[in-house]
């Protein structure tokens, strides 16, 4: 997908370094060439090395290095780069850009590039707030400059707030765009399950969860937003469908595996937010159910596994499966994700304050078939269903 696209990459010396290793393989496993300019301060957080052997390529850090070719190596790179992405930037190097200060090789490179320049801001938030950085990015923004960023959460200094960098998927995606210029989700159809299901007992009563469906609406939207078809399966819920998005509403599990199964050969994308009662009355009673003295005994019957079903029917598909759980989430995660054969698992341990139901944020780790594990800091339910769209769309082009 970025084949022949070249990227300089610029790493200032922020405690974010280390994520940029990270965007540098997402890149180049789209096949992007990276250089890559280090400040002496980044040096210190991360090697060049780490960098070298991550991007294949060259990795420079010293305005005087005895140069291997005659050219003038600053010129060359900025005139060379398609796109020059600096990640993350610190409160320092968005105070040389905005006033064209040129003291070291990577301040140098930036004052000579004339491709689009991306930042991805780094700092405590105390000095992102300062009013000298709110007027270095307002001069950077005002000259063309693209920010990414920056994310509101956990900070290396033990605090919360604004000036997190953005995740790596996130940073990666916004230069895929730049190239394809085409909405993540373009052309996707994707079917999001929703709610918790209701599982009648009698003619007034039933078995449920504690599901709001705030999470599963949130992945809606967020589809919705990156340009894909949506449709909603939802059992019960009491909130607005989101615009753009075709709901289908449902009651209990088996409705929801009919109109699941229905719809499954012609998504591209399915993801199941939904809460589903895991076994429903064996009986329903016509009448309501009189009361008595003596205890009364109820008869379960399990319903059916609607993920494991599509899991065992999937195609081209691309499944994710939920999981709420209240002790070794990511472990039974990973069993679940194998079991069902779901490409993606996002767990969550509902005990967790700001994670789970009814709340407004979560607290997640995304799990993947191949073992690897990325945890979410605690964010909206809007932010984690962005950064699921963001994976989604990585996994769709390096599978
Ligand atoms: N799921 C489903 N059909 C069911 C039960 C669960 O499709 N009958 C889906 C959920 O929508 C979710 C995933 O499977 O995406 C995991 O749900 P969970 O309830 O955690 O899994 P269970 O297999 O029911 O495991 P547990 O024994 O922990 O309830």
């Amino acid at each position: 997908m970025l084949k022949g696209k070249r990227i300089l990459l610029g790493v200032s010396g922020g405690i974010a370094a280390y994520k940029s290793v990270e965007i540098v393989s997402r890149l180049r496993k789209l096949g992007a060439d990276i250089n890559v300019v280090m400040t002496q301060s980044a040096t210190k957080f991360v090697t060049p090395l780490t960098f070298r052997s991550i991007s294949a390529g060259p990795v420079y850090t010293q305005m005087f290095d005895e140069p291997k070719s005659w050219n003038i190596k600053h010129i060359v790179l900025a005139e060379q780069a398609d796109v020059v992405l600096v990640a993350p930037a610190t409160a320092n190097i968005l105070a040389k850009m905005a006033l064209g200060i040129a003291d070291d090789f990577l301040s140098t490179v930036l004052l000579a590039a004339r491709s689009p320049i991306y930042v991805a801001p780094a700092m405590n938030h105390a000095m992102y707030h300062h009013p000298a950085t709110q007027k270095n990015l307002k001069i950077l923004r005002e000259r063309g400059v693209a920010l990414i960023g920056p994310a509101n959460g956990f900070q290396a200094c033990g605090t919360e707030g604004d000036g997190r960098m953005s995740e790596p998927v996130q940073i990666a995606e916004e230069l895929v765009q730049f190239f394809t210029g085409k909405q993540l989700m373009e052309g996707q159809k994707v079917l999001v399950t929703a709610g918790g299901t209701r599982e009648p007992l009698d003619p007034v009563r039933y078995i449920g969860n504690f599901s709001s469906g705030k999470m599963g609406y949130a992945v809606a939207r967020a589809f919705h937003e990156a340009g894909a078809e949506v449709t909603l399966v939802s059992a019960s819920v009491d909130l607005p469908v989101p615009a753009g998005v075709q709901a289908i509403k449902v009651l209990t599990a088996e409705e929801m595996y009919h109109e699941v199964m229905k719809a499954f050969d012609g998504q591209d994308i399915v993801v199941k937010a939904a809460a589903v009662a895991d076994y429903r009355p064996a009986v329903f009673q016509g009448q309501k159910i009189k009361k008595k003295s003596q205890n009364l005994n109820l008869e379960l019957t399990p319903n059916p596994d609607i993920l494991l079903s599509l899991g065992q029917k999937k195609k081209h598909q691309i499944l994710v499966g939920f999981a709420a759980e209240t002790h070794d989430a990511v472990g039974n995660g990973m069993e679940k994700m194998r079991k069902k054969n779901a490409d993606i698992l996002v767990v969550n341990d509902v005990t967790v304050p700001g994670a789970g139901f009814g709340t407004d944020t979560n607290i997640v780790s995304f799990l993947f078939l191949d073992g690897r594990r990325i945890d979410l800091p605690m964010m909206s339910k809007l932010d984690v269903a962005r950064e699921l769209v963001k994976e989604i769309a990585f996994l769709k082009k390096v599978k």
